[in-house]
């Protein structure tokens, strides 16, 4: 039951473009965020197909993501695996349907697993920058206001009509992270456990939207993911999150008064103009590309997890 989707073509022109028909069915599935795509560098026999070539596939338009869906074979069982190198977000001006499709397309060829990355700011100073972060759970405004994926007429009748998301975040999977980092010896804090908040963006939060955001209980705030979490629930996959830490969301404590600066001006007093810093996405770049490695060797030690089940 595809209800208007063009899973048959897309799954049709991966089996002719994939010559290995051992690369025809993954069994897990990998989204790759900002600077994370060196993932397919774990990849042997890897085929990209660029998303161009897909029907249903848009073309990411972020700079520092690329737009292919890789296939190859992961760690050291050779597990089958396919990866988003890029992604869709709905601030590009995709429907939800677009920014989910790779997932449900994983669903078909046969993916039980995905590991969905992503790049995020860190709302407390307790989880600093170059932490990856294992998704516990979201809180997601836009899922509550209608822009969940699965708002609307359902596409399938596969689909539950009211998703649970109490569970999303599979504990086996979340176990396998943190057994791959014993595993790969990295300092205790280089994985943390939290909650991302998604907002659609693409504007980075003002300081009492990240206050609201930190208040609300989230540790890590980003502009993607949850539609593929929600998407990939809807296809009954097990999903894991790992979110690496590009930056601090600049949450002063106080604001800068300018009735008080005018006023010790005009007193003759002296006065000290704290600066305040700014997100960009060039520094969110910059440190997944320098942390990709980290999150490349994790990922690739879950698979083997995974794969010797
Ligand atoms: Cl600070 N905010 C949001 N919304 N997304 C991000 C981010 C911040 N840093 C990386 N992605």
């Amino acid at each position: 039951m595809s209800l208007g989707l063009p899973y048959e073509a897309t799954i049709t022109a991966i089996t002719r473009l994939v010559s290995d028909p051992g690369l025809h069915k993954p069994r897990l599935g990998i989204v790759c965020g900002s600077g994370l795509s060196t993932l397919v560098s774990s990849l042997k026999n890897v085929v990209q197909i660029p998303y161009s070539k897909l029907e249903g596939f848009a073309d990411s338009t972020v700079v520092g993501q690329k737009s292919a869906l890789a296939f190859g074979y992961i760690g050291k069982d050779n597990y089958p695996v396919v990866a988003m190198l890029g992604r869709f977000h709905p601030y590009e001006g995709y429907k939800p349907a677009t920014v989910t499709y790779g997932i449900r397309v994983m669903k078909r060829l046969g993916v039980k697993d995905v590991i969905i990355t992503n790049a995020a700011g860190s709302l407390t100073p307790d989880i600093p920058v170059g932490t990856i972060v294992v998704v516990q759970d979201h809180f997601a405004l836009p899922n509550l206001t209608g822009m969940s994926p699965s708002f609307g007429p359902l596409t399938s009748l596969e689909y539950p009509r009211f998703l649970p998301l109490s569970d999303a975040y599979s504990a086996r999977l979340r176990r396998f992270a943190f057994l791959a980092a014993h595993d790969l010896h990295f300092p205790d804090d280089a994985l943390a456990e939290g909650v991302y908040a998604w907002v659609t963006g693409p504007a980075y939060e003002t300081p009492v939207e990240g206050r609201f955001l930190r208040n609300a209980g989230a540790h890590v705030v980003g502009m993607s993911t949850i539609p593929e979490v929600v998407a990939a629930r809807e296809e009954k996959l097990d999903v894991i999150v790992l979110s690496l830490v590009t930056n601090q969301v600049v949450i002063p404590d106080t604001y800068r008064s300018i009735k008080a600066e005018v006023k010790a001006e005009l007193a003759g007093l002296s006065i000290e103009r704290p600066e305040i810093g700014t997100a960009s996405h060039e520094e969110v770049i910059a440190v997944g590309v320098l942390k990709a490695e980290i999150m490349r060797c994790l990922v690739e030690r879950i698979a083997d997890l995974v794969s010797s089940e």
